[in-house]
């Protein structure tokens, strides 16, 4: 069953410099669904629309960013919606901390550096409920000490935490209504390996407790191999492959997907990592054709020519690459010789 369903959602930013105007695609057509109770990753390189993403579909949408078309349904266990009927930010506002909450990139956005963690924790709770304040100290630290936290945290100011726990502190005041799905952008960046796991363990310690729904934003593909059931990749605002976690790791189909898989180290390879060469395109003004096309090494005129729609292979994997369509044995066999 899905409790999320997004359907050729297109998000642009919209810009005004000196009376000329500027459109940057961030997400451009992406559609899929996230299952009850699964762990969704998003994955691919800095710049191909992650967060714009996540910032869509939980209804935080400002100015310059604008919705130009497509669904995003929710079906929650009590009520469905689209949350593009919401044209109320109040509406939008209660939504989400209730029953959607977003762990933001950076995770001093979320606490307001010159009080102390536990007001941030009253905007939360006072905004959404209405408990006493012997009813909120019980339910914090309840879901404090479920996630190994101590409640002396709330009298310190954010500055005087590590970013380890700080991130902790995050997830907690995001998780504390416990929402029916979470949407975390890249929580363990710029956290160091050790410290990494431990936010990562908590992050599957709430999800197990709480029975919720995960999307997970990283680049990490170490952390969705640990983490999640599927996977998408991202390239210039498209989807370019999606697939359970085993599959897609195992078997990737598309060029782009390998190219990020090939920056993990293996075990017993000794060898250099090699970056992936060049950069995702300006998504002002993408290549034609496949987005992929100028990076790629299979790329034939078609690529330059034609965009490859997102295709079913089989029931868990979608792939868009015209390597993969039926016809395509040439190009199939280049890539095996070359692989
Ligand atoms: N406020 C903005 N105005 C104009 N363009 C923006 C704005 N915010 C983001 N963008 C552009 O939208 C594109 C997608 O950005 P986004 O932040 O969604 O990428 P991302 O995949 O999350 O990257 P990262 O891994 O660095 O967090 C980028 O080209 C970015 O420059
Ligand atoms: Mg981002």
């Amino acid at each position: 069953m899905a409790i999320l369903e997004v359907d050729n959602l297109k998000a642009y930013y919209v810009t005004q410099t000196f009376g000329r105007s500027s459109t940057v695609r961030a997400v451009d057509g992406v559609s899929f669904h996230v299952n009850k109770n699964e762990i969704y990753g998003i994955a691919g390189e800095s710049g191909c629309g992650k967060s714009t993403l996540l910032k869509a579909i939980s209804g935080l949408v400002k100015p310059p960013l604008q919705i130009l078309g497509g669904e995003i349904r929710y079906n929650f266990a009590d009520q469905q919606l689209n949350i593009l009927d919401l044209k109320d930010e109040k509406q939008r506002r209660r939504l989400r901390g209730a029953r959607i909450s977003l762990i933001p990139q950076g995770s001093m956005s979320v606490l307001n550096p010159v009080r102390r963690i536990k007001k941030s924790f009253e905007d939360v709770i006072y905004a959404h409920l209405d408990v006493s304040e012997g009813e909120f100290e019980e339910l914090v630290k309840n879901h404090l000490e479920a996630l190994g936290l101590d409640w002396t945290v709330m009298h310190t100011y954010p500055h005087q935490l590590s970013g380890g726990m700080r991130q902790r502190v995050t997830i907690a005041l995001s998780t504390i209504l416990r929402p029916e799905i979470i949407f975390a952008d890249e929580p363990t960046t710029a956290l160091d390996v050790v410290v990494q796991r431990g936010v990562i363990q908590l992050i599957k310690k709430i999800k197990e407790e709480q029975q919720n729904t995960l999307i997970l934003v990283t680049h990490d593909m170490s952390v969705h191999a640990t983490l999640c059931d599927r996977l998408a990749v991202m390239y210039a605002g498209e989807i370019v492959e999606e697939g359970d976690v085993k599959s897609l790791f195992g078997s990737p189909k598309h060029p782009y997907t390998s190219m990020l898989l090939s920056s993990l180290p293996k075990i017993g390879d000794k060898s250099a990592r090699v970056s992936a060469p060049g950069a995702p395109p300006s998504l002002a003004n993408p290549p034609a054709g496949c987005r992929f096309h100028p990076r790629c090494p299979y790329a034939v005129d078609r690529c330059r020519q034609e965009t490859p729609a997102l295709r079913q292979l089989n029931e868990t994997h979608r792939v868009a690459c015209f390597l993969q369509e039926a016809g395509s044995m040439e190009l199939q066999g280049r890539a095996a010789n070359e692989q």
